[in-house]
């Protein structure tokens, strides 16, 4: 089936309001999509009200709404049970609670793999979780282009090993992670996996069940869905051995003045009012998202990705981030522009109507491996074209006559 990317923008409000923006930040933030806003705006306006606590007729189409998001999400995952999706501000709130839900279990003597490829989301988090529990933090070695060596991963996960948590898509290289090695040395150890599917879920569904992982956490607003709103899914046999970890209201059993029994997951980790409106918006954009053709989507951003690679390789004094094929790997990338800080690159492309990022991506355990402050990153997704290509490399070259 052939795709047309002009077309697929039509469905993206921002995109078709300005036709002049080169919007190349998608690893950032996802552009929202009409199916997202139009749910959000329906349903604030015919079924606000708040979830899983009242008993009139609004809130229970309230209820209806957000429960039935719970349902696309889970769908869109591939997860066994509508259950096994709890809605989070994000991929950093989701990881965050499983940092502090699971390691509450961990203490001293206990460890956790992860690699310098990480996000700082899913780094920062086992820093805190050493200082509070004793556990000790080992590194899944990375080959030269930043993707993990998959050969060598029984240097970081040991018998000692309780949980590994990764990154399923790098959002520096684009590189993305073969998880079924890694599930397979956390199994022999007994430990779990958590994957970080913050920059994977944008780029079409995901099968968490085929995954093998026992969590995987990711953002709404990357898969052009609204702020504010992510999940964590957990399979059922990880998520009900866990522990809360935010206290309030909706997360409960019973409370006495003397004890707490707490609810049964999804419930036990949503305490107070979720992010009703977005959740609602979030399930809108990933069923949308589920009914497109991803094969095509696919090797239109992979075609996209390879062209500016080459052409990238050949610009003088130009260094390249992360993996050279395009095996595995997202259309995610970055790049340097010898003696031009990437903040100036930016700015200077923002004068031809790219919008690109530049810095250390909230990776800088990363950019110290490649040796570098940071980094200039294009990100692609479906509704890009080649005239972003070639706006991009215009600029450029601009940018290179102006500041070398
Ligand atoms: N995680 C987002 C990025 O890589 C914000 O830009």
């Amino acid at each position: 089936m052939s795709f047309h990317p002009a077309e697929w923008r039509k469905h993206f409000p921002l995109l078709a309001n300005d036709s002049r923006l080169h919007y190349l930040d998608n690893a950032a933030t996802g552009q929202l999509c009409e199916a997202a806003l139009d749910a959000v705006t329906h349903h604030e306006l015919t079924h606000r009200a708040n979830v899983l606590r009242g008993t009139y007729r609004l809130a229970e189409l309230a209820d209806a709404a957000y429960e039935n998001a719970r349902r696309q999400t889970a769908a869109y995952l591939n997860a066994a049970s509508a259950d096994e999706v709890v809605f989070t501000s994000g991929a950093t709130a989701s990881i965050n609670l499983v940092a502090h839900a699971f390691g509450e279990t961990l203490g001293a003597g206990d460890e956790v793999a992860l690699s310098l490829a990480e996000h700082h989301s899913n780094f920062v988090p086992w820093q805190m979780l050493r200082e509070r529990r004793g556990v000790t933090l080992r590194f899944l070695p990375l080959a030269a282009d930043g993707r993990l060596d998959l050969n060598r991963l029984d240097e970081a996960i040991t018998p000692r090993c309780r949980l590994v948590a990764v990154t399923h898509a790098s959002n520096v290289t684009g590189a993305v992670t073969d998880l079924a090695p890694i599930v397979a040395a956390a199994r022999a150890v007994g430990a779990r996996v958590l994957a970080d599917g913050a920059q994977a879920a944008q780029h079409g569904p995901v099968d968490v069940q085929a995954l093998g992982v026992d969590f995987y956490a990711f953002s709404g607003h990357k898969a052009f869905a609204p702020t504010g709103v992510g999940a964590l899914w957990g399979a059922a046999r990880a998520l009900d051995a866990l522990p809360p970890f935010l206290g309030g209201g909706g997360m409960i059993g019973r409370v006495t003045a003397a004890e707490t029994s707490y609810a049964a997951p999804p419930r036990r980790f949503e305490a107070g009012t979720p992010p009703i409106a977005q959740a609602v918006g979030l399930g809108a954009a990933l069923d949308w998202l589920h009914a497109q053709s991803w094969l095509a989507l696919r090797a239109h951003t992979a075609q996209l990705a390879r062209r500016l690679l080459d052409e990238l390789a050949a610009l003088p004094g130009l260094a390249l981030l992360g993996p050279r094929d395009f095996q595995a790997r997202l259309p995610v990338v970055a790049f340097n522009l010898d003696g031009i800080h990437p903040h100036d690159v930016c700015q200077l492309l923002d004068q031809h109507g790219v919008a690109v990022r530049g810095g250390h991506h909230c990776a800088q355990p990363l950019m110290d491996f490649f040796g570098v402050p940071g980094a200039v990153r294009a990100s692609f997704a479906p509704y890009n074209t080649e005239a972003d290509v070639d706006a991009l490399l215009a600029g450029l070259k601009d940018v290179m006559k102006k500041l070398r």
